[in-house]
């Protein structure tokens, strides 16, 4: 799979619809997060209901591939949290219909949804991570998203992650006190695919992440702040660049 440019716009619950992405210049825009099943929506139903932003859909994999379909054909994956197996294969079926992209979200870490098994909760039950990774890259080609700065082997969970199947690692390279870690970047960069992302915020950051070893960098909340933010870091020769998957 070829990409045109080095440039992913990250997943945000109750912002990234079909309408936001499709205005942006990123090769890859990452719609949701999503839920793909019953248990993971009354989650964030809950976590709607205290103020942050869901998409709340009556039919969870209805309302996934409404989203899909209005899109239309820009490249594109889906970032799915599901309490349950079924839910996770239902939506990776959904994705590659459209000649998608499944991203398992490993990374949520709002205490309804980790309570019911999804999000960062993987990321400290790798069996049930690697078991996800396992069937859904037998459907569609798979990321993984995973939070830094939680402790973890994150070398050694990288690793079997890729064995497992996985396509391309998604790391939030956070540093609990703010900022990005490049070393986490280059130390998992060493495994397979991966795309960096934290305060990417400007051309100088965004090479500083590729310097270290990632494929592809993307970016959340700089977008928020400039929705015109990509068209911005297309005047990097680096990050212009196209990349194959
Ligand atoms: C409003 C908001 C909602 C988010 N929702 C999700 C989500 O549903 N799934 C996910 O994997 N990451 C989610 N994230 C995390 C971002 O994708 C990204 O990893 C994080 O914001 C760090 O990148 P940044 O510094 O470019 O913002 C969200 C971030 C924001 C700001």
């Amino acid at each position: 799979m070829r990409f045109e440019n080095r440039l992913v716009l990250s997943a945000m619950a109750g912002i990234n619809n079909a309408e936001f992405c499709k205005w942006q210049k990123a090769s890859l825009v990452i719609l949701g997060g999503f839920n793909a099943d019953e248990k993971a929506m009354e989650a964030a139903e809950r976590v709607a209901n205290r103020g942050r932003k869901e998409f709340i859909f009556e039919d969870p994999l209805e309302g996934i591939e409404k989203e899909i379909r209005t899109l239309g054909r820009k490249k594109f994956a889906i970032n799915v949290r599901s309490a349950t197996m079924e839910g996770y294969l239902e939506a990776a079926n959904i994705a590659e219909s459209y000649g998608g992209i499944f991203e398992i979200n490993a990374h949520c870490r709002q205490p309804e949804l980790v309570s019911v098994g999804c999000g960062e909760w993987l990321l400290f039950n790798h069996e049930r991570l690697l078991e996800i990774v396992t069937a859904v890259s037998k459907i569609v080609t798979t990321f993984v998203k995973i939070r830094g700065g939680r402790g973890i082997d994150y070398e050694t969970l990288s690793d079997k992650i890729f064995s497992a199947g996985a396509n391309a690692i998604h790391v939030d390279a956070m540093i609990p006190k703010g900022g990005c870690d490049f070393d986490l970047i280059a130390r998992i960069s060493k495994y397979g695919f991966v795309i960096g992302n934290n305060s990417f915020v400007d051309i100088r950051s965004g090479e500083k992440m590729i310097e270290a070893g990632a494929k592809m960098v993307s970016a959340a909340r700089a977008v928020l702040k400039d929705n015109k933010f990509f068209n911005r870091m297309l005047k990097s020769k680096i990050l212009s660049q196209p990349v194959e998957l």
